[in-house]
This record gives C-alpha cells, structure tokens and sequence, in this order.
C-alpha cells in the first residue's frame, strides 16, 4: 500500500492534517489504535482561539461548531474573595474564544474525512515507524504503508517520537506538583464566563460545554485518583474554592465525566527528522491553565500543510527543512503564558508567605493595569496566525 503523507493519531492534529491535504488534492491515511467511539468520547479541552475556529471555517468543517460553539468575551479571575473580569472586547477588540469541546472537534472532522472517502483506519494494532531518512514507511498489523513523508500526530505517549534516535532530540521539561481533576456534569453553568479561581485551598476552574453541560477542573495533588473524589466531595472543594465571593452560588448537578490530568510543560526539538514530522502532543505538552494545547496543535498542523502542498507541488523542501523552526515560536510562547497562567494561579506546597504575598501581588496587578490584563488578554485569545 502507499499514500503520500503517513499519519499516525486520530486525533485533532491527525484528522485536520488529513483533511487539509485532501482539501489541496494530497493523499494520506490516518493509523489510530484507538476505536473511533474511544476518540469521539475522549473529554478534553475546549478554549478555541480565533485562529482555530477560522482555521476549522476556512476547512468546511465550522458548521456546527457556529451553531453551538459558545464565543465569550472575556474571562474572571477569582481570588481574595473578590472577581475580576478580564474584558477581552475592551482589551483586545475583535478577538474572542469559542467554546467547543475537543471531542466535538474531533467528530465533525471524522465525519468530513469519512465523507469525502478518506482513509481513516481505528483500533491498528503495533504502529511502528521504519526507514526515516529514506524512503519510510509504516507497518502496523501486518501491514506496510510507504509514503513520502510522515506526520506524527499520535501524542505525548506515542511511538513516533520515540522512533527518532537517541541523540537527536534536545527535551525540555518541566512537571508540576500537582494534577488537575476535571469533571463534566449535567447542570447549566452557575457564570456565563468561565472563571479561573486561586484560593488557599488550591486551584479551581468553572468552564462548561453547552447551556446545560458544565466543566469543571480542581488543583489535586500530582498523585490524585478518581477513586479518592467521590462525587460529593468533589461539590464540597468546588463549593468551597469558587463560592469565594459573596452572592455566588454554585449550582450542581449529576457528574457524568470524572478524570485526572498530569500538569506538564514539555518540548521537543526539533519537531522533525529525515522524513518524519511531529505535530501537536507528540512534540509539546503545556500544563492546561492557558488552554493552548489545542489550538497549538491547529497551528502546527497548518504550517506543515503548507509545507508539504509546496512539497509536492515543486519538490522544494524549503519549508518542510523549516517546520520545526516555524513552529517553536509559537510553541515557546504558549509555554511561557501556561507556566504564567499555572504560577499566577496555583498554590505550591513549597511556597512560603513571602511566595503567596508575591502572587497575589501579581494577580492585582494584573486585575488592575489595562497593560498588564492586555497582556493575559492577548495571549489567552491567541497571537496572530
Ligand atoms: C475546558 O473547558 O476544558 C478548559 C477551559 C479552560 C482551560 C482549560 C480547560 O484553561
């Protein structure tokens, strides 16, 4: 078998990588070891910037995603028994979010993919990475595809980066004492916004999916298990962290989604080797509180569309010897604004009261200088594409 772009993943960096090349007359086809009900149900986040959400328009797969994507304006920070509003329309004009659930994400572009015969093969068994300097080719349940080139869009736990060797990559790392325990539950949202919330007893977070789905994140320690947050202790720490302000109350509701979330900033350099390109996990982690990881996939995943359609429009590999270069900006960027947003809003058991006098030192600096708010502003609703 052979196709002219090997991806490895199905999910978003994958599937609109694949979309994209069809949409400029490339071949490819997408290796998920996953089922397609797996990555269709896979809760993750939902911030889409406004690049991503004109990216997915330009693609034709937005139709829904205007219908019942949520755009919001601005976002509050909680702390002090105080909130704060950080008004993206007066802050950054014209720019916004959208929330979307990544899983919808992924399922409007498999329909697109499945629509227009793509081919996007579930649950492959022993995907393994060969001949990258060369003429590569992938094998996977006694099966070999060769191709031009391969996309590594399989994510953090995947087996192309590691197919690189050893030596070539420079890894920067950096793990947080703590997790994140998200949960999705059947109640409309208590805030129209989302709101991001420091108290002593740690980090919580009020996000929702739709007028009657609410999103919710809690700082827990690094080695947490679903298993220790019943339901009704769950209610009990969201309650008692966002219910930090007079006149909020929180409503609850059935808790139909329960997981935890290492916090992590990771990257990869460069994101390429010989023949293989990696996109989105696969190459960087960013701890959640930006909400960057999707939309850094998106960004990666468009710069090596148009890399490759030079690629095999002319042969040049300019922009493809490029890609990694292309994409750290952007990358290192979003590293930095997590790690703010992380720091700004998190307790650390390391902290002392010099520590904890500083953030909140910050935080009403930046709830109070339009300079500083800008600068959350423009970063949260994302820098140009
Ligand atoms: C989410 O809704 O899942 C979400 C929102 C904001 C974040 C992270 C996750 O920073």
């Amino acid at each position: 078998m052979r196709t002219q772009v090997g991806i490895i993943g199905a999910g978003p960096a994958g599937l609109l990588l694949s979309h994209l090349l069809h949409l400029r007359g490339i071949s490819s086809v997408v290796l998920e070891k996953r089922s397609r009900d797996y990555v269709e149900r896979r809760v993750r986040a939902g911030v889409l910037e406004q690049g991503t959400v004109d990216t997915l328009i330009e693609a034709g797969v937005g139709d829904r995603l205007l219908r019942e994507g949520l755009p919001h304006h601005g976002i509050e920070l909680r702390y002090g028994g105080e909130g704060h509003r950080i008004a993206f329309e007066k802050l950054v004009p014209g720019r916004a979010i959208t929330v979307y659930g990544q899983q919808e994400v992924v399922k409007d572009l498999i329909a697109a993919r499945l629509e227009a015969g793509g081919d996007v093969r579930f649950e492959v068994e022993d995907v393994a990475v060969h001949s990258l300097e060369d003429r590569p080719y992938l094998t996977f349940g006694g099966e070999r595809l060769d191709c031009d080139v391969i996309a590594g869009c399989d994510g953090f736990h995947g087996v192309s980066r590691p197919s690189i060797p050893p030596g070539v990559l420079k890894t920067f790392e950096r793990d947080y004492p703590f997790a994140w325990l998200g949960i999705l539950a059947e109640v409309a949202p208590s805030s129209e916004e989302l709101i991001y919330t420091r108290t002593e007893r740690g980090f919580a977070l009020h996000s929702m999916r739709s007028p009657t789905i609410s999103r919710f994140y809690l700082q827990v320690p690094p080695d947490a298990t679903v298993e220790e947050w019943p339901d009704e202790r769950i209610w009990t720490e969201l309650k008692a962290r966002l219910e930090s302000v007079p006149g909020f109350t929180l409503t609850t509701g059935e808790i139909i989604e329960k997981g935890v979330t290492p916090m992590r900033g990771f990257v990869a350099e460069p994101m390429q080797y010989g023949r293989l390109y990696l996109a989105g996990d696969a190459a960087h982690i960013v701890p959640p509180t930006g909400a960057k990881g999707l939309n850094l996939a998106v960004a990666d995943v468009r710069v090596l569309t148009e890399a490759l359609a030079t690629f095999f429009r002319d042969g040049s590999t300019g922009p493809l010897d490029g890609y990694s270069a292309a994409c750290l900006k952007r990358v290192w960027r979003a590293q930095h604004f997590s790690w703010w947003m992380t720091t700004l809003l998190h307790t650390f058991d390391s902290d002392d009261d010099y520590g904890r006098r500083l953030q909140l030192s910050y935080l009403d600096y930046v709830t109070s200088s339009e300079a500083a708010a800008t600068t959350l502003a423009e970063n949260y609703v994302g820098l140009p594409w």
